[in-house]
């Protein structure tokens, strides 16, 4: 569909074209959860109160100080100093992300005396290194698990892993977490009080984590990546970062603090937040689906009328329809970490096609009432992880001639990209 068109499914009212009756569908199969009456609200409603706004400068606090732990535990210790590090960029990011973004949802291991908290550290970073390699598992057969065409040993391996994560993410267990986010715990509150049986709440915490972990991870992989393979790129963003780290007098230095950043810092960064909305522009591919409830005419920008009919769906797919778009963005198969920049250096959203601004000009967060509530969130999250990386580390390819690997088809429709193949790096703590 023609992206001037779009306005005409994304703001039609819920009335005649649903979301709920499809994502109701999948969740039951895929996540064995079935909702209560008036379930999205409160999704919304507690997304928008810790995910954006004030929430947001908790979450974000959450966030780094769980990335600090992971990423530079050994960080002035004498261990591994100097020690180049083999791994693969994708499996390393999406390790790292998902899980510092899991320890600042659904909270840390809980000191205990006289161990403290140093040894609760390192239960965290175990646990959630666990946490992963199950995840990783499940992810991997999500595509054919969410299309109800797994083979019969996949589906025995899918529900063993659903029962797992039910058990390792169960209310019971996460209660005992000291930093539990406002956004998981009024969630499970809220259930609670409206009688939701325990084991369902459980299936609803493991609904929460595929929802928040499944797409940022792979999105770290492919700014990166972006980043090591776009040296002009790397550079703009390795100057705003050092310019912001300057101008809150903060310097990474053997024996010093480990550098801090707000919420407030990561509103100044530009460059960095276009060169983001460019690699989700080339890696974000979610389809929106929508039931029609009645008959109607969907109207389209040029003046035609398409009658469609109560039963029927429809869906966009914004990746080939204004992602991909020459017209909207020339040479779309390029990545140019300014695409979203205007000659001013401040954030473009004046994009055209036939003469007539485009409103939906990427769409990596969904539009409309199932738009990402976790947006703000996750670009904070992938900031972040720039940001200890340029900070922190030396890294390079292993082989700067690698070309970029293919992104994985059978996810299109699913959210964030991943790769057909990984990729190798190095990389080792700067000081
Ligand atoms: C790069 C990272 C992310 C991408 C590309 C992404 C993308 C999306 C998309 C496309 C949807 C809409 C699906 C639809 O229309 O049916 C969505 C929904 C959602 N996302 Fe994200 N997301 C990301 C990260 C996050 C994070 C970090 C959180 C939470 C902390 C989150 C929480 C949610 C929730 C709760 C929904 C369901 C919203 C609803 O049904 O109203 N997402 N996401």
């Amino acid at each position: 569909m023609d992206p001037l068109s779009f306005g005409s499914v994304v703001k039609e009212a819920r009335a005649k074209l649903d979301f709920n009756k499809f994502a109701k569908h999948l969740v039951q199969r895929v996540f064995g959860y079935y909702s209560l009456e008036g379930d999205h609200k409160f999704l919304q409603m507690y997304s928008n109160k810790h995910l954006m706004g004030d929430g947001l400068v908790v979450m974000t606090q959450a966030m780094m100080s769980n990335l600090q732990n992971l990423m530079l535990h050994s960080f002035g210790s004498g261990d591994d100093q100097n020690g180049w590090q083999d791994d693969g960029l994708f499996k390393y990011s999406y390790n790292i992300v998902f899980r510092a973004g899991y320890l600042a949802l659904f909270g840390n291991k809980t000191p205990t005396q006289p161990e403290g908290l140093e040894k609760a550290k390192e239960a965290d970073r175990l646990e959630s290194d666990e946490l992963f390699y199950e995840f990783r598992k499940y992810d991997q057969l999500f595509p054919n698990l969410a299309y109800g065409v797994l083979g019969p040993n996949e589906k025995m391996e899918a529900e063993r892993l659903k029962r797992l994560f039910w058990n390792m993410l169960s209310v019971q267990k996460v209660s005992t977490r000291d930093n539990i986010s406002g956004w998981v715990l009024d969630q499970q509150q809220v259930r609670a009080e409206r009688g939701m049986e325990e084991s369902m709440q459980d299936r609803f915490m493991f609904l929460l984590l595929w929802a928040s972990q499944g797409n940022t991870g792979p999105s770290a992989f492919w700014l990166l990546l972006f980043l090591m393979k776009h040296p002009e790129a790397m550079k703009a963003v390795r100057a705003e970062v050092e310019q912001v780290l300057r101008e809150t007098g903060q310097e990474v230095k053997r024996g010093g603090p480990l550098i801090d950043l707000t919420r407030d810092m990561l509103l100044k960064t530009p460059v960095l937040d276009s060169t983001v909305e460019e690699t989700l522009r080339l890696t974000a591919a979610p389809v929106l689906t929508r039931a029609v409830l009645q008959d109607m005419a969907l109207k389209m920008a040029d003046g035609r009328e398409y009658s469609i009919r109560k039963g029927d769906r429809v869906a966009l797919f914004p990746y080939t329809a204004v992602h991909m778009d020459p017209e909207v963005h020339p040479d779309p198969a390029t990545f140019k970490y300014d695409r979203f920049l205007t000659s001013d250096g401040v954030r473009k959203t004046d994009f055209y096609k036939n003469g007539r601004k485009v409103k939906y000009y990427t769409m990596p967060w969904g539009a409309g009432v199932t738009m990402c509530p976790g947006r703000f969130f996750a670009t904070n999250e992938l900031k972040q992880f720039i940001f200890l990386m340029l900070s922190y580390f030396d890294f390079e390819l292993k082989d700067p001639d690698d070309k970029m690997p293919d992104i994985d088809v059978r996810r299109w429709g699913f959210g964030s990209m991943q790769p057909t193949r990984d990729i190798s790096f190095r990389y080792r703590l700067k000081f």
